[in-house]
């Protein structure tokens, strides 16, 4: 039924536009609204941006290719997020100590923010009984790091609709470097004896669902 209320108004975009069928989740409808006439095509000029973005490596200045729309109320759908300077450690013993960092990249929504999770991070679902998850420095962005896997979470749209949507894709690192620490201050950690990966390639996925967050306020 959600669905068929997306009908009309995604085959008038896909005449216009060719962007919305890059995405890899379907468009709420509420999302949809946001896009009447006049507006940008908020995917169009994410995935070009996200394309060259990675390209070019982790130079990460989103704000240096600005937008050559000044759309008032534009937003854009995140299609796609890079993470660069992927780090992290795991302690020999203990493992509710580790560690891990990266920055964050949506070329498309022009958002760079640091990440970092370790021993002090609070989760944001703390007591809900959902997946711990922790926000970045720009709290837009938050993600899930378990078992090798990280969930990447960015609220779609942030204030202009009344529900909070919010877009997630996973990427499992591979090609990590990795070596052992026995030090007491192995890049700022001070954690000691463990293992510290780190990836020297930038890491691009695919977000692949949009769903109303579980967190709403
Ligand atoms: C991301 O989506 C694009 C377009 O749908 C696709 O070509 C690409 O393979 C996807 N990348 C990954 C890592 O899934
Ligand atoms: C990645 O780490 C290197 C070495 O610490 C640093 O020079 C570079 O600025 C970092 N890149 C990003 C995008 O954070
Ligand atoms: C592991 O680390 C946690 C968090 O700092 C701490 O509460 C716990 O006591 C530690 N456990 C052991 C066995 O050291
Ligand atoms: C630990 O993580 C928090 C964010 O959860 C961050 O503010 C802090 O700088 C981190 N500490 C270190 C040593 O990286
Ligand atoms: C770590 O350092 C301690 C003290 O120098 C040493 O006894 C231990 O063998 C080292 N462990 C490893 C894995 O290198």
């Amino acid at each position: 039924m959600q669905l068929l209320a997306h009908l009309p108004l995604l085959s008038l975009f896909a005449t216009v536009t060719t962007g919305l069928q890059l995405l890899q989740y379907d468009i709420p409808a509420e999302l949809l609204e946001l896009f009447g006439a006049g507006n940008p095509d908020p995917v169009a000029s994410s995935a070009s941006s996200a394309s060259s973005a990675s390209s070019l490596a982790p130079s990460g200045t989103a704000s240096a290719s600005s937008s050559s729309t000044s759309g008032a109320a534009s937003c854009y759908y995140p299609a796609t997020f890079t993470l660069n300077n992927f780090t992290t450690w795991s302690p020999a013993s203990n493992t509710s100590l580790s560690y891990a960092s990266f920055q964050y990249v949506d070329s498309g929504t022009r958002i760079v923010t640091p990440c970092t999770y370790n021993a002090t991070s609070r989760s944001l679902t703390a007591g809900t009984g959902l997946t711990d998850r922790y926000a970045c420095d720009n709290n837009v962005i938050s993600f899930i790091w378990q078992k090798g896997k990280l969930t990447a979470i960015e609220t779609t749209c942030p204030g202009q609709t009344a529900t909070k949507f919010e877009a997630s894709g996973s990427i499992i690192p591979t090609g990590l470097k990795c070596g052992q620490t026995n030090g007491t201050n192995d890049a700022g950690l001070g954690q000691g004896l463990g293992t510290l990966c780190f990836s020297s390639s930038p890491l691009s996925a695919n977000f692949t669902s949009q769903e109303p967050s579980p967190l709403q306020n």
